[in-house]
């Protein structure tokens, strides 16, 4: 594998964009590759053998632009695919973990809130995680349906998401989490109005920056980490109308990007 090769990154939509910036940020030389399966977002209410089988098509597709390695942006996805997806293929292939393990070493109540999908709290690498920590802090888990889809729209700000994170977020509160975890990663664009619906007392936590650190660091260990020293692209892809997403991806990029559809056979 060659070190100037990109790197492919995906969700079910928008959200792993979240985790892209974070890459794109500790490591500006890279290209990186996004797709986002707007047209199936949320994978939450899926069936696992459909996201796996979503899962197997985007890896593939990347397979096929001759990608060094595979960001999972995505925790429905890695509980319900990436354990079946690695023995397939030969590079590595990084996955979402909610952030609960540095939330249980800073916590002071010992109550941490997580938010995630209902999918992702029912997935075994969840009660695997829950299980690991249990003994250390109390984990209030809280699914939160209809906020990825609030993301999916850019609609980050309005009364509904007020309302929907005030609902998932005032139990949390009340139960005394000092930390509440973003276990999806739409979430992260939400980040602003969690945190000021949960009061300063209480820090909101992702696992971005971590995955791109591992990310890094698996690179370097394979020694296929990119020597240049001027900036990598970004490209972007979706599997909806790219007249549908691409403005959301621009507004949460920060930037007006081009975004091109999924070749026929990766859509079905
Ligand atoms: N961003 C995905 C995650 O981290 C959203 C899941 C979904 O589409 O339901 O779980």
């Amino acid at each position: 594998m060659h070190k100037e090769n990109p790197i492919g990154v995906f969700d079910s939509g928008v959200g792993g964009l979240s985790v892209l910036r974070e890459i794109h940020k500790l490591l500006p030389h890279e290209d990186l590759l996004y797709v986002a399966d707007s047209a199936h977002a949320p994978y939450g209410d899926k069936s696992k053998e459909f996201i796996l089988e979503r899962s197997t098509a985007i890896v593939d597709f990347f397979i096929g632009q001759q990608v060094k390695a595979i960001v999972v942006a995505c925790n429905t996805a890695t509980g319900a695919a990436v354990k079946e997806l690695r023995p397939n293929y030969m590079l590595p292939m990084i996955a979402m973990e909610p952030a609960v393990k540095p939330a249980s070493e800073k916590s002071i109540t010992r109550n941490i809130g997580v938010l995630a999908t209902s999918r992702t709290l029912a997935s075994n690498n969840f009660q695997i995680l829950f299980a690991r920590f249990a003994d250390q802090v109390k984990i209030i888990a809280q699914a939160c349906p209809g906020l990825v889809e609030q993301v999916e729209r850019g609609d980050l700000y309005s009364d509904k998401t007020h309302a929907l994170i005030a609902q998932y977020v005032h139990p949390l509160v009340n139960q005394e989490v000092d930390i509440i975890v973003l276990g999806c990663t739409h979430y992260p664009f939400l980040a602003p109005l969690i945190q000021e619906i949960a009061g300063a007392s209480v820090a909101v936590i992702d696992s971005g920056f971590a995955i791109a650190r591992e990310l890094k660091s698996r690179l370097e260990k394979a020694e296929i980490l990119s020597d240049r020293t001027y900036p990598g692209s970004v490209q972007f892809w979706s599997s909806d109308e790219t007249s549908k997403t691409k403005p959301v991806i621009s507004q949460l990029w920060g930037v007006d990007i081009h975004l091109s559809k999924l070749p026929e056979r990766v859509l079905a």
